[in-house]
């Protein structure tokens, strides 16, 4: 495993996804732990783009649970009808919030973070497993780069968990 992220501080964001992509990849590539991996997706992401709050939703019966983040202490549930959260939950599309004080039913973890974007991430049925949701402390923080930049990284656990579903799988064929 590299032992450092290499991105340059001052490009554009732009820049830093293009970098840092292939070295969230090699870094989820040989462990198979989720937990794991998502904590050091969002330990890279908070590091190499300076966000306020980075961090997973995972859906646990019927709410969406705080997994591993980077930040503030946040929320630790939150109901399919309620928040950014919830709504990309719902409507399995990625939500960018300019102004997270004229979003209604926006749950705010933190009076500092201003704007956000959440990307639902799917199973391989098509149902939404979690959501990455980052938080900045600057209004209408997030455009399109972002979106695409975060979807690429999302595409990567979805990888991720079909992988890691596979060999707990294999590993109970193996038992029984
Ligand atoms: N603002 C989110 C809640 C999670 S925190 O931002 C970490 C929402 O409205 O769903």
């Amino acid at each position: 495993m590299a032992e450092s992220l290499k991105f340059s501080k001052s490009a554009n964001r732009q820049t830093i996804y293009e970098e840092i992509i292939p070295q969230i990849e090699a870094l989820v590539k040989n462990e198979t732990d989720l937990t794991a991996n998502l904590a050091n997706i969002a330990a890279a992401l908070k590091e190499a783009l300076g966000f306020f709050w980075v961090g997973f939703y995972l859906k646990k019966g019927n709410q969406l649970v705080l997994g591993p983040f980077q930040g503030p202490i946040a929320c630790t549930r939150i109901d399919f009808n309620k928040g950014v959260c919830g709504y990309a939950y719902r409507n399995k599309c990625t939500v960018i919030v300019p102004n997270v004080d004229e979003f209604p039913d926006h749950i705010a973890c933190s009076s500092l973070s201003k704007s956000e974007i959440v990307l639902p991430i799917f199973d391989k049925q098509g149902e939404v497993f979690g959501v990455l949701d980052v938080d900045s402390d600057k209004l209408n923080d997030f455009s399109e780069i972002d979106k695409q930049g975060l979807e690429k990284i999302v595409r990567i656990i979805e990888d991720m968990i079909e992988k890691s579903n596979q060999m707990n799988a294999d590993s109970l064929k193996a038992i029984f």
